[in-house]
């Protein structure tokens, strides 16, 4: 059984720790929030995710996770000691905050120099940052205890909302070393927890490694803009975007997946990774003509939503507008960086009353929109969202929306205008029961 540290209990800390522990490693997990820390011993989630809690109280029980607030002596026993704290966009410059890795570098290399005749560790940076800085941290780490540790650069692909399977079962795992040593270290540690036979390894220079998760990350984003675009074209010449998405991923060289038109990406990693690779790009003397374009097209899609309900609506004035969806994506209770939050804030902003449900996420969402309190009612289904509405619209790509009953919720709407930001109606059925459906890019045509 090995011992294994991780800092950092956010996202990607937490379901690290705790796949790593359902593997049968001892894992002393170590955040600064004490409310957090309190809440896992006690066997919640601070985040929803499909599975994670369940892992949480069974590794609990085997004493196979362990919750502190500190870098204590205990952390340091073990000899892996994963590093998985947050680097959130800066608002005012759209660059990584590194502030929260270099200070947890420091307090680490700090302990790790008052450790007498320990072996040589093996420190794993998860966070996602821009080349150059896995090196920075080791410097950090190395000048602060005054000696030397091995330091590896493993990016995470996890994904919210099934975030425990993409732990398990990985497309790859990533390495960015100095030396074979660490890395062969890590795959042991990796083949115990994936569930796969073969686990697909990348070894490479750390710069690389950074770089591969920036690129990642950016080349999704690039299909999302990517069909947003042709969905918009799509609405001009009277295309069916849908259509033109699956015959266009068949192409294996391509893929169908990534190719969902909509009202743009959000969350806590594409914004903010986009706009980290466009500096970085920009720091070292290369305009990123491509990557500015897919950031320019996410802001311009959610406008251009915005702006097709006005028209229709003629205005969304003391008008009473039903939202479906308030996270940033579905199966998550994140707003982040979500669009249904733009939409609703701009609807609010221009005047509208909103009636918004999401299945999860209105507890978030209630904070972040705190300013428009007086024009936002929370409701507990999608058909009390729809009530009197002068129009629904469809914001986040919650599965239980597709199951939706058109039929009822024509009843109850004041006017029978929908429209789906996310391609996920019937929009035959809305059609043929009178609704005035308005997709993106022609969906349903
Ligand atoms: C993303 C990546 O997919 C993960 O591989 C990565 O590990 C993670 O960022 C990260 O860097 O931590 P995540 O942000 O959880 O994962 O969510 P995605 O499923 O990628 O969705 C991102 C956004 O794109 C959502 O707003 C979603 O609605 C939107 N999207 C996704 C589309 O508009 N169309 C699509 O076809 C797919």
């Amino acid at each position: 059984m090995s011992k294994v540290s991780v800092i950092g209990i956010g996202y990607v800390g937490l379901v690290t720790a705790v796949c790593l522990a359902d593997a049968d490693n001892k894992v002393v997990c170590i955040d600064k929030d004490l409310n957090k820390i309190e809440m896992l011993r006690n066997g919640n989630s601070p985040i929803f995710e499909p599975e994670l809690e369940e892992l949480i109280t069974k590794n609990i029980e085997k004493k196979n996770l362990i919750f502190k607030t500190e870098i204590d002596d205990e952390s340091l026993l073990s000899d892996t000691i994963f590093i998985a704290v947050g680097t959130p966009m800066i608002e005012s410059t759209g660059r990584a905050d590194l502030s929260y890795v270099f200070n947890v570098a420091e307090e680490l290399g700090t302990r790790l120099g008052s450790l007498k005749g320990e072996s040589l560790k093996t420190i794993v940076l998860k966070s996602t940052v821009p080349p150059g800085t896995t090196l920075k941290v080791k410097k950090i780490i190395e000048s602060k205890m005054n000696g030397s540790i091995n330091i590896v650069f493993n990016p995470e692909f996890l994904r919210e909302g099934t975030a425990i399977k993409d732990t398990f079962y990985p497309d790859r795992i990533v390495f960015g070393a100095e030396s074979e040593e660490p890395v062969e270290k890590l795959k042991t540690i990796y083949k115990k927890m994936v569930k796969q036979e073969n686990p697909q390894f990348v070894s490479a220079s750390i710069n690389s490694a950074e770089l591969i998760k920036y690129a990642s990350n950016a080349f999704l984003a690039t299909k999302i803009s990517f069909i947003n675009e042709i969905a918009n074209l799509c609405e001009l010449i009277g295309a069916n975007v849908g259509d033109v998405a699956e015959g266009v991923g068949l192409d294996k060289r391509i893929g169908k997946s990534f190719l969902n038109a909509g009202i743009g990406y959000g969350g806590s990693c594409f914004p903010k990774d986009t706009r980290a690779l466009d500096h970085l790009a920009g720091d070292h003397g290369h305009v990123f003509q491509l990557l500015k374009a897919v950031i320019d097209v996410n802001n311009m899609q959610k406008k251009r939503f915005v702006n097709k309900i006005k028209k229709v609506l003629d205005g969304v004035e003391g008008k009473r507008i039903g939202v479906l969806g308030l996270a940033f994506k579905q199966d998550t209770d994140d707003v982040r960086e979500s669009i249904a939050i733009d939409i609703v804030d701009s609807l609010a902003e221009a005047g509208a009353k909103v009636s918004a449900h999401d299945p999860l996420a209105e507890k978030n969402a209630k904070v972040i929109l705190s300013k428009h309190k007086n024009s936002i009612v929370y409701c507990d289904t999608p058909y009390d969202a729809a009530k009197k509405a002068d129009a629904l619209i469809i914001a986040t790509e919650w599965d239980s929306f597709k199951k939706i009953d058109l039929e009822k919720i024509k009843k109850s709407m004041n006017k029978q205008i929908i429209f789906d930001g996310r391609n996920m109606l019937d929009a035959k059925e809305a059609v043929k029961l009178g609704f005035d459906y308005h997709s993106i890019g022609g969906y349903g045509n």
